[in-house]
């Protein structure tokens, strides 16, 4: 059967998910607001000029596809009107979430901080989630609540060595973005309608132990650690991983620093 996934918003993880989807999809579109200068290494017929601030381009999507809502589903006005006009239109429909919804359920009180699962209370007062929740209800999307996303140009030693995170005791998760990629098509076709997934790779790494493996092999000047006493988080990716082991997938980068040192060698 000719099945076309549309990724709306195709940015850092729609180049991954591109390598892996024909396996899944005849067809597959990608979805850009200046499609001409952002997807210009993609061919014309899989371009769409798509914009959410923009209705006028919301008839650009085809119907019965499956979709792929690849960046901040805000304003939420916005979203319920281009849902509206969807109007169910579609076959699935996956949306990327964070982890940082779950801002409110982290306390720096205790130490290490509680494991965090789907069922944690989520920052409504946060737009995207706004939006999520209200595709999540009433569209039956399935939210994939997302940790940090690393990979080809996007490594945690750059972030520490550009000084935007810095040593501390803090709790970062994340997840690497060929799993991220394949956890969405395993999600487009088995992920329970309503349904979050928080997607990491299970194992929480405090800056300070990041930093220090960065430092080991040499590289590196010495990064000013931080008195920041937050806790961070600790996401537990059980649901996923019973999603992925039902359909027969795994995480394949659950060994963060042999992750980065392959991405280091590639760079
Ligand atoms: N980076 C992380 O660590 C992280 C962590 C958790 C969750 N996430 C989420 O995961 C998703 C995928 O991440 P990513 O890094 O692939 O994102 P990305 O590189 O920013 O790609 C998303 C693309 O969506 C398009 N876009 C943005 N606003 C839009 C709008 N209003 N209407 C239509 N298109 C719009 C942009 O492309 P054009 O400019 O070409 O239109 C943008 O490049 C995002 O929702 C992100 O917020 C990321």
């Amino acid at each position: 059967m000719r099945r076309t996934l549309v990724i709306l918003g195709a940015g850092y993880l729609a180049r991954f998910i591109r390598l892996i989807s024909d396996d899944c999809y005849s067809d597959v579109r990608f979805t850009s607001r200046s499609p001409a200068i952002n997807l210009s290494d993609v061919s014309i017929d899989r371009r769409i000029l798509f914009d959410l601030s923009q209705p006028e381009t919301w008839g650009n999507i085809p119907g019965d596809a499956d979709l792929l809502w690849s960046f901040p589903a805000a304003p939420l006005e916005a979203v319920q009107r281009f849902a509206a006009r969807l109007n169910g239109s579609f076959r699935r429909l996956v949306v990327l979430g964070s982890t940082s919804a779950y801002e409110r359920a982290a306390s720096p009180a205790i130490y290490p901080p509680p494991w965090i699962d789907e069922t944690a209370e989520v920052d409504d007062s946060i737009p995207r989630v706004k939006g999520e929740e209200f595709l999540r209800k009433n569209c039956a999307a399935v939210v994939l609540r997302v940790a940090g996303i690393y990979g080809p140009d996007r490594h945690p030693f750059d972030w520490i060595k550009q000084g935007r995170v810095h040593p501390s005791r803090k709790y970062v998760n994340l997840i690497h973005v060929e799993d991220l990629a394949a956890i969405c098509l395993v999600a487009l076709e088995s992920g329970i309608p309503g349904e979050v997934y928080n997607v990491s790779d299970g194992v929480p790494r405090t800056w300070t132990e990041i930093s220090e493996r960065m430092r080991k092999p040499q590289t590196c000047p010495d990064v000013k650690s931080d008195d920041n006493h937050a806790a961070g988080k600790r996401i537990s990716n059980a649901k996923l991983l019973a999603m992925l082991h039902n359909a027969g997938a795994s995480i394949r980068h659950d060994d963060l620093y042999a992750s980065l040192s392959c991405t280091e060698n590639t760079r």
